[in-house]
């Protein structure tokens, strides 16, 4: 399926027309969500990576043929960030989420390796609030051996029971790993085939 860029966006007057299903990627900065949408693009450098947060500032969003959209946000929970500008961060994406009824579902992602964070709870919550249903993705799969991944997903997975829908899935932009169960659960979650 091809994947492509459509435009950035600040607020609601730039967003495309809601005139299909839409999923967000989210979650803190630097985690990888930026390279999960270029491996479910099959592209290397669809959406902009790098290895310093706050690589993605604007809401950016990819056309998938011409009934779906995927969403790059800015990451969150960056410290360096000027509060001034964390706040508007905050408020854009906010604003996004309550704004866009063809929002459905959202991928949050988290580093295996890490517990999940305030933020990333406070996400969640927030996503279950508005009706959107999340899928968990822990990323960077490929820097740790596959029974300690195993293992990290049961513990993250139970750790976060009652504010995601679904198990967590387990990725790595890397190898590759997972990217085929990620596009199932999208396609499983919005009804399309
Ligand atoms: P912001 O837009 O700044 O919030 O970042 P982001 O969440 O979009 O992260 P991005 O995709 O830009 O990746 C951040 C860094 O992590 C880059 O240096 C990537 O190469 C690296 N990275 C992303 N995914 C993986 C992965 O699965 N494995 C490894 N080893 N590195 C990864
Ligand atoms: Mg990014």
């Amino acid at each position: 399926m091809k994947v492509s860029f459509v435009k950035s966006a600040i607020d609601e007057s730039h967003y495309p027309a809601p005139d299909r299903l839409e999923v967000a990627f989210m979650g803190r900065s630097n985690v990888g969500k930026s390279s999960l949408i270029n491996a479910l693009a099959n592209r290397k450098k669809l959406a902009r990576t790098g290895s310093t947060p706050g690589r993605t500032q604007m809401i950016n969003f990819f056309a998938v043929g011409s009934r779906l959209y995927l969403v790059d946000l800015p990451g969150y929970g960056f410290a360096r960030v000027p509060v001034k500008v964390k706040d508007s961060w905050g408020r854009m994406v906010e604003k996004y989420l309550i704004n866009r009824p063809t929002l459905k579902a959202a991928v949050v992602i988290l580093d295996i390796r890490r517990d999940p964070a305030e933020g990333d709870k406070d996400l969640l919550g927030r996503l279950k609030r508005y009706g959107i249903h999340s899928i968990i993705v822990l990323t960077k799969a490929d820097k740790l051996s596959r029974q300690k991944s195993r293992r990290r997903a049961g513990l993250i997975g139970k750790e976060l029971e009652g504010i995601s829908h679904e198990r967590p899935l387990v990725f790595s932009a890397r190898t590759g790993e997972g990217r085929d169960e990620i596009w199932e659960k999208i396609q499983e979650i919005l009804g399309i085939p």
